[in-house]
């Protein structure tokens, strides 16, 4: 899609929303949901829903274990958007049109954005159920979300992206989930992004170890890239939901993610509503 009907289809979608939205009513906080974590929702008080599906210039999402719904409501004392349901590469969106959730969000007002993953352990210390804090990404393959014809409305055109993952939020994480009860101790390591929807060979698995990858996954860099551009604060967890590819003798399975990430998604809402408490 051209940058400016892309544009067009971010503006659309952000006025759209916002007179579903009750007068004067801004989400400073955007938090985008990975699979099986959509019970997070459930902590929040929710004043409005929005399917995707209504929203005109929006995307759809395909993916049976996301919602495709965006909740409006206060979560931590802060006024929240929640976008149960993402979209992948793998499901047939460029990489530009995964910039649209995350550029919508900035249209309506929000200026943080936090963003949760399902990931496969890369890292050998790492436990299924571990929560990793995102404190860098590597994405070796595929085109920027911000190719093409620079969106000025959103961001320059060359941007830096040393400190993607706000140096501040990620200690403010760690402190946040020190204080939960019981108390959560949290990795920081590395997210390396794969475009999927096979999971990994064994000998990637490797390759991305010896690269610096602690864990990977199919999702988040379009819409932290995005964000950053957007000039968002952003803050990144991954769920461990399965060690990576041959870590342990068992193939992978979708249905293995899905069930570990429904095991932690209560300690990741506990884990955000706190952060958002603290911000
Ligand atoms: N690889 C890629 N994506 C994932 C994985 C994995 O092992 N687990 C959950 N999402």
């Amino acid at each position: 899609m051209p940058t400016n009907e892309l544009v067009k289809c971010c503006q659309q979608a952000a006025l759209w929303i916002k007179e579903q939205l009750p007068p004067e009513w801004t989400p400073t906080v955007g938090i985008i949901l990975g699979s099986a974590m959509g019970s997070v929702a459930e902590r929040m008080d929710v004043c409005k829903t929005l399917k995707y599906g209504d929203i005109p210039g929006f995307l759809v999402t395909t993916n049976a274990s996301h919602a495709g719904k965006m909740y409006f409501g206060v979560l931590g004392g802060k006024k929240t958007c929640i976008l149960s349901g993402r979209f992948h590469h793998y499901e047939g969106y460029s990489y530009q049109e995964l910039s649209i959730p995350v550029r919508v969000l900035s249209l309506i007002g929000v200026k943080t954005l936090i963003v949760t993953n399902a990931a496969g352990g890369v890292n050998a210390d790492y436990r299924v159920g571990d929560i990793m804090v995102i404190s860098d990404h590597i994405k070796l393959t595929g085109d920027s979300p911000m190719q093409g014809p620079n969106a000025e409305l959103f961001g320059p055109r060359f941007f830096d992206v040393s400190n993607l993952y706000t140096p501040a939020l990620r200690e403010l994480a760690h402190r946040a989930a020190a204080s939960l009860n019981p108390p959560v101790a949290l990795k920081k390591g590395v997210y390396f992004f794969m475009t999927g929807p096979q999971f990994e060979t064994p000998a990637e698995i490797r390759a991305i170890r010896a690269l610096g990858g602690d864990a990977v996954g199919m999702s988040t860099v379009t819409e932290t890239l995005t964000a950053a551009h957007a000039s968002m604060d952003v803050l990144g967890f991954s769920l461990i939901t399965n060690m990576a590819a041959g870590m342990l003798d068992q193939p992978l399975s979708d249905e293995e993610v899905g069930v570990a990430a429904r095991a932690a998604s209560g300690t990741m809402g506990a884990l955000i509503e706190k952060v958002l408490e603290d911000l």
